[in-house]
């Protein structure tokens, strides 16, 4: 099959962890018979300097024209002082919103060769954990009607928590479509006891639930799940919450991992199109020395053959690989510690596609 994506490299480390990426997905082509067309195109700072805009229409005609896309990381203290509407991350939220992706998909894995990475006791996450965040991505609170005005206290603030049925049908059936491809286990969290949207929110997903019998559905309210992530975190397997909830809920879950510089995220829409990146940020700390971990974007292109291609060998053939070189005891250095082999970001790059 012939597959067209839309590269965006940006800023930073960004075109260094993207560039690993790229070449996983040609080894992947030549081994199972795959074609990728790579497009690349500009957005972030570098589409600042020479465009004048963080996001270029021709980038987001690039990205619409595209099978899918993958973006390294845009940013960095270069253009910390641009107004609003022109810094690097607005690039990114402009792109989300344009290409109509409401779910954000953030896998936390702890792979067993970085258990010492995490921070929680060792029996507890004896066999690694699993955990797939699907978070609501463009409603609830931070969409809603906000705003100042007086009350009986004086000058207050307010925000507005508000889901449509709609909207929860459609991130409810992405969790479940995802827990297909997994555990298939589904939890739900919200904040039923108190919030009216939680109810509606809840009632939905329970709907919806109905066209999924093969998957597990359980509920927790938000405060009890942030507890059970530390205190059990092998029990989940896909979360489905809303845009704050999952905010803050795949930050905590990130955590467990050890290092930014290993997850992966999607983030979908209606059909099978996607946008992958790491979650992390273009580290211009690091920037530009090969050292930045290219496996957060290389998980991401297994996310992408997963979701957008459905490409399931394929995608795990990828993680296999990584699980194998880290297996090796080869680290970058954030996941550096003493008694393993420490190696740049091209030589990461190369021995995932070795292995
Ligand atoms: P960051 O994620 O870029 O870096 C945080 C720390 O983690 C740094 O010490 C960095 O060296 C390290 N790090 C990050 N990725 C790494 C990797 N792959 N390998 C090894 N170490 C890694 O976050 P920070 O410093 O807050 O932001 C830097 C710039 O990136 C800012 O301009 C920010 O706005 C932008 N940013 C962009 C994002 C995106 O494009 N999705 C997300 C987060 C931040
Ligand atoms: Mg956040």
């Amino acid at each position: 099959m012939t597959f067209n994506i839309a590269v965006i490299p940006g800023d930073g480390i960004g075109p260094e962890v993207t560039k690993q990426a790229l070449l996983v997905l040609e080894k992947i082509g030549k081994v199972y018979g795959h074609s990728f067309n790579f497009i690349e195109a500009l957005a972030g700072g570098c589409a600042y300097d020479l465009k004048g805009t963080p996001l270029p229409q021709e980038t987001i005609d690039i990205c619409k024209n595209s099978d899918s896309v993958i973006l390294g990381a845009v940013g960095g203290p270069k253009w910390d002082n641009l107004p609003g509407n022109l810094r690097p991350e607005k690039g990114l939220l402009q792109i989300r919103k344009e290409l109509g992706l409401y779910a954000n998909i953030r896998p936390a894995v702890l792979f067993s060769p970085l258990k010492e990475a995490c921070p929680l006791k060792p029996q507890l996450i004896e066999g690694g954990f699993d955990i797939c965040v699907v978070r609501e991505l463009t409603g609830g609170m931070y969409f809603g009607e906000k705003g100042r005005k007086e009350s009986d206290m004086g000058e207050a603030a307010y925000d507005t928590e508000l889901y449509s049925v709609k909207e929860v049908e459609r991130i409810a059936k992405k969790a479940f479509e995802i827990a297909r491809k997994r555990g298939s286990k589904v939890t739900n969290i919200d904040k039923m006891n108190v919030l009216e949207s939680s109810r509606l929110w809840r009632e939905v997903v329970n709907k919806t639930h109905e066209e999924y019998p093969d998957v597990t559905l359980n509920h927790l309210l938000v405060d009890n799940a942030a507890m059970q992530l530390i205190r059990d975190p092998k029990q989940f397997d896909v979360v489905v919450t809303t845009n704050m909830f999952g905010d803050i809920l795949s930050d905590e879950a990130s955590m467990l991992t050890g290092s930014i510089g290993m997850l992966p995220s999607a983030s979908l829409g209606e059909g099978k199109f996607g946008l992958y990146e790491p979650i992390h940020g273009s580290a211009p700390d690091i920037a530009g020395q090969d050292k930045a971990n290219p496996l957060a974007t290389i998980l991401s292109v297994a996310m992408m053959l997963r979701y957008s291609f459905d490409l399931e060998k394929e995608a795990s053939s990828i993680e296999a690989a990584v699980q194998k070189v880290l297996t090796d005891g080869y680290r970058t250095g954030d996941i550096y510690n003493k008694g393993t082999k420490l190696v740049g970001t091209a030589e990461m790059g190369r021995l995932v596609v070795k292995n």
